[in-house]
């Protein structure tokens, strides 16, 4: 039997993606979770990681204010310890430079809040709403130096309603964050990008 792969899951928040993602490595999925790392301890996905058994651990990026390449040379150190072999950005908030996604180049994969190339970086709810636009969603695609750029790996789309405040389109792009990652994910750790497409 093949190995599973293994994949580190990389956080700053509450880490519902990282449960969705943690939670579709069963059965006959060719991969499982090798460890959850945060930016902070405060990351509420830590608690619910360790209560699902995975190993933990987090680098506080405070410290290292003004020194991203410091910050990283820690960050780096729990996920090649952990032997993974593919790393899942989900939900984590810290800008990462060239050398450090070079060191995971075609194996990094990041899930966006937006329907990419449109709206990188933040506030990507309230921007779609500004635009006027009709249709939203979520992207994952693997990560290169360039902020939310790289290859498509997968979108799905949500409608956007009349009266829609930016939280309620959170909320709803956010459902389908937790089908598109887990199915995105299944499809790489087979060593198959075609994206995957998921219809509002
Ligand atoms: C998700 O909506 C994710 O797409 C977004 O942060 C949220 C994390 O939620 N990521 C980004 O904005 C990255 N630029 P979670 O912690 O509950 O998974």
């Amino acid at each position: 039997m093949t190995p599973h792969k293994k994949v580190a899951i990389l956080i700053s928040g509450g880490g519902s993606n990282m449960v969705s993602l943690a939670k579709s490595m069963v059965g006959d999925h060719p991969a499982r979770p090798c460890l959850v790392l945060a930016n902070s301890v405060d990351a509420g996905g830590l608690v619910k990681a360790a209560d699902m058994g995975i190993e933990t651990a987090y680098v506080d990026h405070r410290p290292f204010k003004g020194d991203r390449a410091a910050f990283e040379a820690e960050l780096v150190k729990p996920i090649l310890a952990s032997g993974a072999d593919i790393v899942c950005l989900a939900g984590f908030m810290r800008v990462l430079t060239a050398d450090f996604v070079g060191q995971f180049k075609g194996r990094m994969l990041n899930i966006h809040p937006s329907l990419l190339p449109k709206y990188t970086g933040l506030h990507t709810h309230a921007r779609a709403l500004d635009a006027g636009d009709h249709e939203h969603g979520c992207t994952v695609h693997e990560v290169t130096p360039v902020l939310d750029d790289g290859p498509l790996l997968g979108q799905a789309r949500v409608p956007v309603e009349p009266g829609d405040t930016a939280d309620d389109l959170a909320a709803r792009v956010l459902v389908q964050e937790h089908k598109l990652y887990p199915a995105v994910l299944r499809r790489f750790a087979a060593g198959d990008k075609t994206p995957v497409l998921l219809p509002s």
